[in-house]
């Protein structure tokens, strides 16, 4: 598989990495054995880059990845890891922590649990609005000078914490949403990163499930799915979207390829700082994320996609009020389209 740099700091990944959110939480219920054929098939296939959160299942995503990647050499895979979010024994969320002592502790934690004495990419979720990001990303540059860290992320930042990040330590990649429904970041965020040589690493490339092809009205939600509060999978706002994926359908079978593989590679033809994660957690899901790296779009393509799914096409926010509220990526303009 090609690679492509994180950032003009951060090291060579393959050009789509796996998101494993989904193996442990907030999409439902997920089959364990699937999960490590997934990543397995996802390293056979020359994927190198996974991401995680130590918070996914409270420490199961991690375990989950320790328990795929054992006996495989440990160069051979790039783990990047978010840290930071509070939950409650019933998985309800309580907030963020950024404070240097608590990164601290939340990476001895986080390295038990993979097995592994370094993090690749280490990143708070959300930035800390009670902690500057000076102390936050200081903390993470400590654990790099003591080399249980590797590089720095970031994650749904806006600009100007990106600048101030970058002023204590380089920063290699920030992970924000990005996909044909979710364009906010091409107005300041974008821009920003490719003059401090951060790379994207794009995250809900198929709006969560939405963009995918597969989604429909009548499909069920377990209490705990997320898409259960996203204003985008709502009744009047749903059918909206749905049309939407119709028309990208209509060009896709033109190309003979899927919606999901269309949406992936609109992604990758956004630039080549960005890399895209891909949320699929079982293998026929995979494969076919992994066909958009045969596709290529021509400005003819790339054209017409936009005529149909123009920027702010989506009905809805990307998340529920109160969670937008709390996005540093979202302040100073950038409203979530
Ligand atoms: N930094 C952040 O704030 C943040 C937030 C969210 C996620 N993330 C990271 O980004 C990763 C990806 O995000 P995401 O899971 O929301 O991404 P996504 O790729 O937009 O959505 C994944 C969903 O799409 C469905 N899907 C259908 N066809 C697919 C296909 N061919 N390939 C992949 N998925 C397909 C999956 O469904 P089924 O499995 O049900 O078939 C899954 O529910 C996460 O795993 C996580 O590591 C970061």
């Amino acid at each position: 598989m090609n690679t492509r740099a994180l950032g003009t700091t951060g090291p060579r990944v393959s050009v789509l990495g796996l998101g494993c959110m989904g193996m442990s939480d907030l999409y439902g219920p997920a089959d364990r054995a699937e999960s490590l054929a997934t990543l397995h098939a996802a390293l056979d296939a020359g994927m190198t880059l996974f991401d995680t959160g130590d918070f996914y299942g409270m420490g199961d995503n991690e375990l989950l990845l320790r328990e795929a990647f054992s006996g495989i050499p440990r160069e051979r895979f790039v783990l990047s890891v978010k840290f930071g979010a509070l939950r409650d024994p019933r998985g309800g969320w309580l907030g963020i922590d950024g404070r240097p002592a608590a990164v601290k502790n939340f990476l001895a934690y986080s390295l038990r649990r993979l097995g592994t004495d370094y993090v690749d990419v280490y990143r708070i979720a959300r930035v800390d609005p009670a902690v500057p990001i000076e102390e936050t990303v200081g903390a993470i540059a400590e654990l790099v000078k003591a080399g249980a860290v590797r590089h720095i992320g970031l994650s749904e930042a806006g600009a100007e914490t990106l600048r101030r990040a970058q002023a204590v330590h380089p920063i290699c990649d920030l992970q924000i949403e990005y996909s044909l429904i979710s364009r906010g970041i091409e107005a300041g965020i974008l821009p920003a990163a490719r003059e401090l040589g951060v790379a994207i690493t794009a995250y809900g490339v198929l709006s969560r499930g939405l963009l995918s092809g597969h989604w429909t009205k009548e499909r069920g939600l377990e209490r705990s799915d997320f898409r259960r509060i996203s204003p985008r999978f709502m009744g009047g706002n749903l059918e909206r979207n749905l049309a939407l994926v119709e028309a990208l359908r209509a060009i896709a079978q033109e190309k003979g390829t899927t919606v999901a593989a269309l949406a992936i590679a609109w992604v990758l033809s956004r630039g080549e700082a960005i890399v895209p994660l891909i949320g699929a957690r079982r293998r026929e899901r995979l494969a076919e994320a992994l066909g958009a790296l045969a596709l290529t779009l021509s400005p003819e393509d790339l054209a017409r996609i936009e005529r149909v799914v123009p920027a702010g096409a989506a009905a809805g926010d990307r998340y529920p009020a109160p969670m937008m509220a709390h996005l540093d990526s979202e302040r100073g303009g950038a409203h979530g389209a």
